[in-house]
C-alpha cells in the first residue's frame, strides 16, 4: 500500500466547504495519518457497514441507499487487500480514504454514509476494534508460552538447579519450579488483557462529534453488530478518552518486562561460563567474525523490547495527560505508539514459545552447580535447630563457620567429614549427611508453594486443568 502523490486542490474535498486555499504542504504532511492509520481499514470499513445497516433500519437513509454504501464497501476493502487501492495524503486519514472512494465506486449514495456521525467517534471505535483485536491475540500468544513453560516445567519437575538471590547461589531449586514462577507471571500478564479487554467492549459510536445526535439512531443495534456489550454511556467520554489503549500499554508493558526477564536468564544460563541450555540452531546466530560463536540474538531483542513498549506507553500516557474534553487532534498521536507495542509484543510472545519449545536443557550442568556454592547451608542450619534445638541465629553462625572451614579446604559442605564438623559443634552427628544432599533439600521444601517436585507437580496439574 503505497501514499500516492498529492494532486493539486483547491481544499478539502470532504470538510473544504469554506475554505478558499488548500491547505499549506507542511500542514497536509503534519496534519496527515494516512500514512500508518491505513491499518485501519478492516475496522474501520466494518464500522461504517454497521452504521449504514443501522440508518437504514432507522428509516434515516434509503433502503437502496444503505445497499449500495454496505456493497460499495466491500469494494472498497477488496481494494485494499488486493493492494491497489489509491491511498491519498490529502484525503488525510483512513476514514477519508475510505469515503472518497466509496464515492467514485457508488456516487451520491456515499454522502449519505456520514449522516448522525463524526470522525470522531468513527475513530475511537475502529481503534477500539483494533486494540480489542489486539487484546485477544495477546491473550493467545500468552496461552501458547505459558503451554511452553508448563511442557519445560514437566519435563523437568525434579531437576535440580541452583536458585539465585543477588545471582550468587542461594539454594536448590528444580528447573520445574523456576518455570512455573513464569508460569504465575504470564497468567497474570494475560488476565490483565481479558480485564482490560472487558472494559473497553463498550461501543463509541453514534456520540457523534461530542454531543451525540438528533437522528434517531440506535447505538445499541450498532453496538452488538460490532460484538460490544453496550454503548458507551456518554458521548463525551466516549470520543475522548483512550484508556483502552492505555490500559493495553500498561498491560503490554508489564509482560514485556517479565519477557526481559525470561530472555536475560536464557542469555546467561546459554552462556559458556554457565551451559545450563542451548539455544537450538532456530534460535542462535552466528558471529562474521569469531567462528566459535552461537548469539542468543533472539533472547537479547526480547530482553530490549521493553524500552520500547514501555517508550510507547509514556508516550501516549504524556499526550493524554491534561488534555481538556472533548476530541483533540493530540488524540492521533495515540496509534503509532499503540501500533509498534502491539507488533513488538505480540513477537516477542511468539519468538519467546518458540524458544523454549526448542530448548536443550543441560540437567547435568544444572545439578552441579546446584551441589557447589555451598547451597545446602540453609538445610544444615535447619538441621541444627531441628535435631540439635541450637536457636536459629545460632544456627546461622555455625553454620557459616562450617561454610569457612569448607572454603579454606577447597571443598563443599558434604566433604567436610563429621570430625570436622563436630570441631565447630560437638552436636553435630553422622545424619547431618543426610540434608546436605541437594535432593533431600528441594524433596524437604514441602510448604505450598516450595520448590519440592510434588508440589511443583500439584502446580503443573492444576495449571493444566485451568487451561483445559
Ligand atoms: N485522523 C483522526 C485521528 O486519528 C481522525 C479524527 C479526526 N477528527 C477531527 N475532528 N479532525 O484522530
Amino acid at each position: 500500500m503505497t501514499d500516492t502523490a498529492k494532486e493539486p486542490q483547491a481544499s478539502n474535498a470532504m470538510w473544504g466547504g469554506r475554505f478558499a486555499a488548500g491547505p499549506d504542504a507542511i500542514m497536509e504532511a503534519i496534519n496527515a495519518s494516512i500514512g500508518f492509520d491505513q491499518r485501519l481499514y478492516a475496522q474501520d470499513i466494518r464500522g461504517s457497514r454497521a452504521h449504514a445497516a443501522m440508518l437504514a433500519a432507522q428509516g434515516i437513509i434509503g433502503d437502496s441507499d444503505a445497499k449500495a454504501i454496505r456493497e460499495g464497501l466491500l469494494t472498497v476493502l477488496s481494494e485494499i487487500e488486493a493492494g491497489n487501492f489509491p491511498f491519498r495524503t490529502a484525503l488525510e486519514d483512513i476514514h477519508m480514504n475510505v469515503e472518497a472512494r466509496l464515492k467514485e465506486i457508488i456516487g451520491e449514495p456515499a454522502g449519505r454514509l456520514h449522516t448522525a456521525r463524526s470522525r470522531n467517534d468513527q475513530v475511537a471505535t475502529d481503534f477500539r476494534l483494533w486494540v480489542r483485536d489486539q487484546a485477544d491475540a495477546a491473550i493467545s500468544g500468552l496461552e501458547a508460552l505459558i503451554r511452553a513453560c508448563l511442557g519445560q516445567a514437566e519435563a523437568g519437575a525434579d531437576w535440580v538447579m541452583p536458585g539465585f538471590t543477588h545471582l550468587q547461589t542461594a539454594q536448590p531449586v528444580t528447573w520445574g519450579h523456576h518455570m512455573m514462577a513464569y508460569v504465575e507471571m504470564f497468567a497474570r500478564d494475560k488476565s490483565r488483557f481479558v480485564d482490560a479487554r472487558r472494559r473497553m467492549n463498550e461501543c463509541p459510536l453514534g456520540a457523534a462529534a461530542l454531543a451525540g445526535t438528533g437522528f434517531a439512531i440506535d447505538r445499541h443495534a450498532t453496538a452488538a453488530a460490532l460484538g460490544f456489550d453496550r454503548p458507551m454511556a456518554n458521548s463525551l467520554d466516549a470520543v475522548s478518552d483512550r484508556d483502552f489503549a492505555l490500559e493495553f500499554l500498561s498491560a503490554a508493558a508489564i509482560c514485556a518486562v517479565h519477557l526481559s526477564r525470561l530472555a536475560e536468564e536464557l542469555v546467561i544460563w546459554s552462556s559458556a561460563q554457565f551451559r545450563f541450555v542451548a539455544m537450538s540452531d532456530k534460535w542462535s546466530t552466528g558471529s562474521s567474525i569469531m567462528p566459535q560463536k552461537r548469539n542468543p540474538d533472539a533472547a537479547e531483542l526480547i530482553r530490549a523490547k521493553i524500552g520500547r513498549i514501555l517508550g510507547s506507553t509514556v508516550a501516549l500516557f504524556t499526550v493524554m495527560k491534561g488534555l481538556p474534553l472533548a476530541y483533540s487532534k493530540d488524540m492521533q498521536e495515540d496509534k503509532e505508539q499503540v501500533f509498534d507495542a502491539a507488533d513488538n509484543l505480540m513477537l516477542s510472545l511468539a519468538a519467546m514459545e518458540g524458544m523454549l519449545r526448542d530448548l536443550t536443557v543441560n540437567r547435568d550442568k544444572l545439578l552441579a552447580a546446584a551441589s557447589s556454592g555451598f547451597s545446602t547451608a540453609t538445610d544444615l542450619a535447619d538441621w541444627l535447630v531441628r535435631e540439635a534445638g541450637l536457636p536459629f541465629r545460632d544456627a546461622h553462625h555455625v553454620t557459616g563457620s562450617l561454610v569457612a572451614m569448607a572454603e579454606a579446604k577447597g571443598c563443599d559442605l558434604p566433604d567436610l567429614t563429621l570430625a570436622d564438623m563436630q570441631s565447630v559443634h560437638t552436636a553435630i552427628n553422622d545424619s547431618v549427611f543426610a540434608v546436605l544432599g541437594v535432593h533431600n533439600s528441594v524433596a524437604s521444601r514441602q510448604s505450598y508453594g516450595g520448590t519440592a517436585p510434588d508440589q511443583v507437580r500439584a502446580q503443573i496439574a492444576r495449571w493444566k486443568e485451568a487451561l483445559a
